[in-house]
């Protein structure tokens, strides 16, 4: 008896050093169900050397408002605390003749210095034009088919009303706002993968994004053509089946599409680093092409836009992978990824342009909720959807010009690494009179982690 306790003893112990060994023991059932206090708890004990220093950690982020931390917390799942970001402006933004300042949210250092640049460099050259090409949006429902392909398309030209119709009463309010659905089409994929057809629809979603506006008639339409399909007596007489597989927006959005330029006489560029305007020019062009012509670049030319892109997008409470996921989709339209920004003569003008998709809603989604992207939004004038795609554009393209311009003069070192100066202060733990110092002294030389090292160790009294 006592041999077999101390045997079954042994298998426990083996169980649970072999669960810990893969880990299981930080699994857990019902964790959604949980109260915050018991997630915070349980996250702490499990994965953290000190568990009340992670707690504390957390309760610092907290807001003290109850309401407002209620209110972040229910915008997700499992919320513990929040995660802050820096939302700094960038004013002197001329757009199509109006004055903005930006609210941009981002951690990069030197992203909104670089903005305000690029925004007074060309304030003073005319400003920014932007104008919106299209604002069509796209959603699919992808379904199999396994008979003859003409019975589909005479059963789609009998039923395609019925299926729009079906949608009435989800498109009555949008349609009042200007949008709806604009096209729908039946597309034979099977040359892709066999059966694979796709009812193809394009959408107006007027201010709003649209992404549960047009998820929401994919659906209907969806469920009807499967009813449609259950109820067609020449696909029963014939054993045809149809199956629905899923019905979702797609964020590539090619035909919602925004262009921005900025335009000057190339003399009219002014000196940089030695180059006179129109070296500068001509340099700035040539970088470009590059950027065209060659994918490991254009991938970085393009992380430089996006910096200004989501940052804008962040900041008024749109959905920023849904936006990357479509400009990256746009760069690649032909095979190839390529830039999203082009620089190039007019005559004596030195023109440098953007065009890229921007599926973005200044109603609906955080917009009203979110007290920030309320705030940010009326510092841009409280725009509509296609204003801010506008304005969006222009800071992708003002955060290009400001990187292009470093990369082709001083380098982008000189003013990242200035930029860079704080956090590298702040991780040596300097004080606010060393800092103070600092900065002085960074401003003729070359920042780097050892040269503020050297810095901190000359100047430990201070
Ligand atoms: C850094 O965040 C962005 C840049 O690398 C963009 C570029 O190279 O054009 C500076």
């Amino acid at each position: 008896m006592l041999m077999e306790k101390s045997l079954s003893k042994v298998s426990h112990l083996k169980k649970y050093l072999c669960q810990k060994a893969i880990g299981m023991d930080k699994q857990i059932q019902g964790f959604s169900k949980k109260s915050k206090a018991e997630k915070i708890d349980w996250v702490a004990a499990q994965f953290f050397h000190d568990a009340q220093a992670a707690k504390a950690l957390l309760a610092t982020y907290w807001n003290t408002d109850e309401a407002l931390q209620r209110l972040h917390d229910e915008f997700t799942e499992n919320t513990l605390t929040n995660f802050y970001l820096p939302l700094g402006v960038a004013p002197n933004f001329l757009i199509n003749g109006h004055n903005y300042v930006l609210p941009m949210a981002i951690e990069e250092s030197s992203v909104v210095a670089a903005a305000c640049k690029a925004a007074k460099f060309w304030v003073d050259r005319g400003g920014f034009r932007a104008e919106v090409i299209g604002v069509e949006k796209v959603g699919q429902v992808h379904f199999t088919f396994d008979g003859d392909p003409k019975s589909l398309v005479d059963f789609y030209h009998q039923i395609k009303s019925s299926l729009l119709a079906a949608c009435a009463p989800l498109t009555k309010n949008m349609e009042q706002r200007g949008g709806g659905i604009l096209h729908m089409e039946l597309v034979d994929k099977t040359t892709d993968l066999e059966n694979y057809y796709q009812l193809h629809l394009t959408f107006r979603t007027a201010d709003a994004m649209g992404a549960n506006f047009i998820n929401s008639c994919l659906e209907q339409i969806a469920n009807s053509l499967l009813a449609e399909a259950e109820n067609y007596a020449p696909f029963k007489a014939t054993g045809q089946s149809l199956e629905v597989i899923m019905s979702i927006l797609s964020n590539y959005v090619p035909n919602c599409r925004v262009r921005a330029e900025v335009r000057c006489p190339k003399s009219d560029l002014g000196t940089h680093d030695g180059l006179t305007s129109e070296q500068f020019a001509d340099k700035f062009i040539r970088a470009v092409a590059i950027a065209k012509a060659e994918p490991y670049r254009a991938v970085t030319h393009n992380k430089g836009i996006m910096n200004g892109i989501d940052a804008v997008v962040l900041a008024t409470g749109n959905d920023f992978r849904a936006v990357e996921a479509g400009v990256h989709a746009f760069a690649s339209r032909h095979g190839r990824y390529t830039s999203l920004s082009d620089a190039y003569y007019e005559g004596d003008d030195f023109v440098f342009s953007i065009e890229l998709p921007l599926a973005l809603g200044t109603v609906g989604g955080l917009t009203s909720l979110h007290p920030l992207v309320k705030w940010s939004l009326e510092l841009l004038g409280n725009p509509n959807a296609e204003e801010l795609m506008q304005i969006v554009a222009v800071a992708g393209l003002a955060q290009n010009f400001a990187a292009v311009h470093s990369l082709v003069s001083s380098g982008i070192q000189k003013g990242h690494m200035k930029m860079h100066l704080l956090n590298i202060l702040n991780q040596f733990k300097a004080s606010e009179k060393q800092k103070e110092k600092a900065l002085t002294f960074f401003t003729h030389e070359k920042v780097s982690h050892q040269a503020v090292r050297n810095f901190l160790e000359q100047n430990t009294g201070v």
